[in-house]
């Protein structure tokens, strides 16, 4: 069960930030805080385990390699059940899907069609929109219903044989909606598409069973779900992960090279060139056993109370509008105060110690979709509570005057 007194001894940062009175910390969906036990963990590894691994002779070496294997292990299974193999470490979310852009992108002809959603991140707008128009193929975007939920009539429409990538996001991190990503994948795989998933904003707060949705990518990022920054996930089918183009030519990565050719080793190691971030990795395994401690089933009954929370206090402010409030979603709100620049919203809430972030949140083209230039974006973790939300409501109040 998740209580305010383990919370408080789990994360120190928002137990020093409560006892102080410091800052009401609700940008979780930019970077969440971090627990006890996975700065622990870094600590260790830095502390008694560091070395490199798959390099050295000796056991130290060893060891940090077994550590990585066991790390690779968990995140297998923490996705529902991926091969080991099929879990490549990257630097982030933005890493693997460039990684998977560029190399997809190598396969992208003129006339091509490439599918994203108008809820993604850059992260996943970006690198396929560099790709089309470097390859002469065209980007199309499934559009919004008016609800705020992803239009499955128009993507419908949308699918052709020409289609080669359908890239879309799990949660929109500006809105919060849990999409329909299964059927979205299901009917992609119906035209032969590849398809990526951009699992950062769901990571942290509901399960991820990648065989179960069947995709053919999926990224993610640690610091998102309580985890170390600069580790994520890229998981690929292996069928996919024994052909694509490595991003990175280096160590670590290759069975045998003369001066004429080389041979790359089998995935994971042939996509993971380098020194991978070995703390990050041991933090992000700490990460796991933190979350499995917990349960994604508590997490989602902590925060689904909480946002049932957080949108009856707002709807009572009638100089607060809450922008495409979805039925399915995670702990996002973004919204905007009548008659006042949303940067001057955050600006003002800053002042009275509460953090939350304003904008076009790296998602700008979602924001013709929803006829504002910015909004401010509340965004919820397993640490938050009604307190948090009452002394946001009581700022947002003053704001009216
Ligand atoms: N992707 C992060 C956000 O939504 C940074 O704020």
């Amino acid at each position: 069960m998740i209580t305010q007194a383990k919370l408080d001894k789990d994360f120190p940062m928002v137990a020093q930030a409560r006892a102080t009175k410091q800052v009401v910390y609700l940008d979780n969906a930019s970077t969440t805080q971090k627990p006890q036990e996975v700065i622990e963990a870094i600590k260790e590894y830095y502390s008694s385990m560091n070395a490199n691994i798959e390099r050295g002779a000796y056991q130290l070496a060893t060891k940090a390699g077994q550590q990585v294997q066991r790390v690779r292990a968990q995140v297998a299974k923490w996705l529902g059940g991926a091969e080991a193999a099929e879990i490549i470490f990257t630097a982030g979310t933005t890493a693997s899907l460039n990684m998977v852009a560029d190399s997809y992108g190598a396969e992208i002809t003129a006339g091509d069609e490439v599918i994203v959603s108008a809820m993604e991140h850059h992260s996943n707008f970006l690198p396929w929109q560099v790709i089309c128009q470097r390859k002469g193929a065209t980007l199309n975007t499934i559009p919004l219903t008016p609800e705020g939920t992803l239009d499955l009539r128009a993507y419908e429409k949308l699918l052709t044989p020409r289609t080669k990538i359908v890239a879309c996001t799990y949660v929109s991190n500006v809105l919060g909606t849990i999409n329909p990503i299964k059927e979205i994948i299901r009917q992609a795989h119906q035209y032969q598409a590849i398809t990526v998933i951009d699992a950062a904003q769901a990571i942290g707060h509901i399960p991820i069973d990648v065989k179960e949705l069947d995709c053919d990518f999926l990224a993610l990022s640690g610091h998102k779900a309580y985890g170390p920054t600069g580790i994520g996930i890229l998981y690929g089918k292996s069928k996919h992960l024994v052909t694509m183009m490595p991003p990175r030519w280096g160590g670590g990565m290759v069975d045998q090279v003369t001066k004429e050719k080389f041979v790359t080793s089998p995935p994971p190691h042939r996509l993971e060139a380098g020194t991978p971030h070995l703390a990050g990795i041991i933090g992000l395994g700490a990460t796991i056993t933190f979350l499995d401690n917990i349960g994604y089933p508590a997490i989602i009954a902590h925060e689904q109370a909480l946002t049932t929370y957080l949108r009856t206090r707002l709807s009572q402010l009638p100089h607060v509008r809450i922008i495409k409030d979805t039925k399915e979603k995670i702990g996002i709100f973004s919204f905007v105060v009548n008659q006042q620049h949303t940067l001057d919203t955050g600006i003002l809430l800053n002042l009275k110690n509460i953090a939350l972030r304003t904008g076009h949140h790296c998602a700008a083209p979602l924001l013709p979709h929803l006829n504002v230039e910015s909004t401010v974006r509340i965004s919820l973790a397993l640490y938050n509570n009604q307190d948090d939300i009452d002394i946001l409501i009581h700022a947002l109040q003053t704001l009216k005057q």
